[in-house]
């Protein structure tokens, strides 16, 4: 079998790609996977290429051949010039963030973005000195507007998180250029196969790993993958933090990433089935899920996605938390739990009213996240039917 090379990887399908990324068996006996290497010590042969570090392995911290492996196969994917692997999705946003601003810099997040990253602006980044603000997702090019003498960078997450806006990553690209700002996107929902981070102007894509990667809800990770222009200090900032992820959960990454788009897929199509099942419901006000006129953006998600993924929201018609509850609480396979991305389906109430501050949520009803898992539709539709007669039930 010839060797594959990073070019000939590079010239090959998504599909073929996740099958060969991120292993080369030449190097583990001709075994197929890239095994999980534990360890801090490794050893070197001469006292030069001890004081060197020029051994291609040199500390535990610094990287592994399971690491490498994965942040290969990651660069591979998502067109970029390097990868970090960090012990949770929270973790490669805040250090993407870290990479890019200082005391006395602004950085501008998006108000629908995931609200620990938000957390993580108000608590850490103010007591550090940097300026936030927050802006309308639906900003767009307007967004140069907000542009400060000090903003470094612009933080946006595509589809917003729960309320699902898509923003208009191009035109946000352009304006940060122009003011010399790095554009980070937290790219979780889309993953690079519905939409190629760097491709689009991204500088610094962040993927909760814990997500479709692992599709198995058995582990935390988080990857984040940097263009040319703002590589060396992702890497230099993540290896000064020392937040190198456990090899047991790189390891288990690899080996979701290779049927990863196929689930992506699946859970896609059955995502879409529920989504206009629900659409058709008379207990449903607005679906928010991309491909659908009602979402935010939707026309830039045409223009600018090659797919969706499978998690998606709903407004309900207006109803008391105990009928939600009464839905909710005996489902038969939606469970209530937090995350996304695994193999089973969850369902999650959300109210993003407290915590906007560039914009206002105005929806009278109740919001329900939905994560679409593998069950057959059939099934999970049944389990909604019989959730919305319990909810009518308690509110009639
Ligand atoms: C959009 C998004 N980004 C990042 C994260 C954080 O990932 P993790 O749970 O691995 O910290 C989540 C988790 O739900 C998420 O939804």
């Amino acid at each position: 079998m010839k060797k594959m090379t990073p070019q000939t990887l590079a010239g090959l399908s998504d599909r073929t790609k996740l099958v060969y990324a991120g292993r080369d068996p030449s190097e583990q006996f001709g075994f197929v996977n890239t095994p999980i290497y534990r360890g801090s010590t490794v050893l070197a042969p001469t006292m030069e290429e001890l004081l060197n570090r020029s051994n291609r392995f040199v500390y535990g911290t610094l990287g592994t051949p399971t690491s490498e492996a994965l942040e290969k196969a990651w660069s591979a994917i998502s067109g970029a010039e390097g990868t970090v692997c960090v012990p949770s999705g929270l973790a490669a946003v805040t250090v993407a963030i870290l990479s890019c601003v200082k005391a006395g810099d602004h950085l501008l997040i998006t108000d629908s973005v995931y609200r620990p990253t938000r957390e993580f602006a108000e608590g850490f980044l103010k007591r550090y000195g940097v300026e936030v603000s927050y802006f309308d997702p639906m900003i767009g090019e307007e967004i140069e507007k907000l542009i400060q003498p000090n903003t470094t960078a612009i933080f946006t997450e595509a589809p917003g998180s729960q309320t699902f806006e898509i923003q208009d990553i191009p035109a946000l690209a352009r304006i940060a250029k122009k003011h010399g700002a790095t554009l980070l996107m937290d790219n979780t929902w889309a993953t690079p196969f519905f939409f190629p981070p760097h491709e689009m102007g991204v500088d610094l894509a962040i993927e909760a790993g814990t997500k479709y990667l692992s599709g198995h809800s058995d582990l935390l990770l988080g990857m984040v993958s940097a263009n040319e222009r703002s590589w060396k200090a992702l890497r230099s900032t993540y290896l000064q933090l020392g937040l190198c992820a456990g090899p047991e959960d790189m390891f288990l990454a690899l080996r979701g990433m290779r049927s990863m788009l196929l689930r992506l897929k699946e859970q896609e199509k059955a995502a879409l089935d529920v989504a206009h099942w629900l659409k058709a419901r008379p207990e449903v006000e607005k679906v928010l899920h991309p491909a659908f006129a009602d979402c935010p953006g939707h026309e830039i998600w045409k223009r600018d996605f090659k797919g969706s993924s499978g998690l998606f929201s709903i407004v309900l018609k207006p109803a008391s938390q105990k009928a939600v509850a009464a839905m909710l609480d005996d489902l038969l396979l939606f469970g209530m739990g937090y995350s996304w991305g695994g193999y089973e389906s969850l369902i999650i109430p959300f109210d993003p009213k407290p915590y906007r501050s560039a914009t206002q949520w105005n929806e009278k009803g109740p919001a329900l996240r939905i994560q679409i898992g593998l069950e057959d539709v059939e099934d999970l539709k049944r389990d909604l039917d019989a959730g919305f007669a319990r909810l009518r039930a308690a509110h009639p």
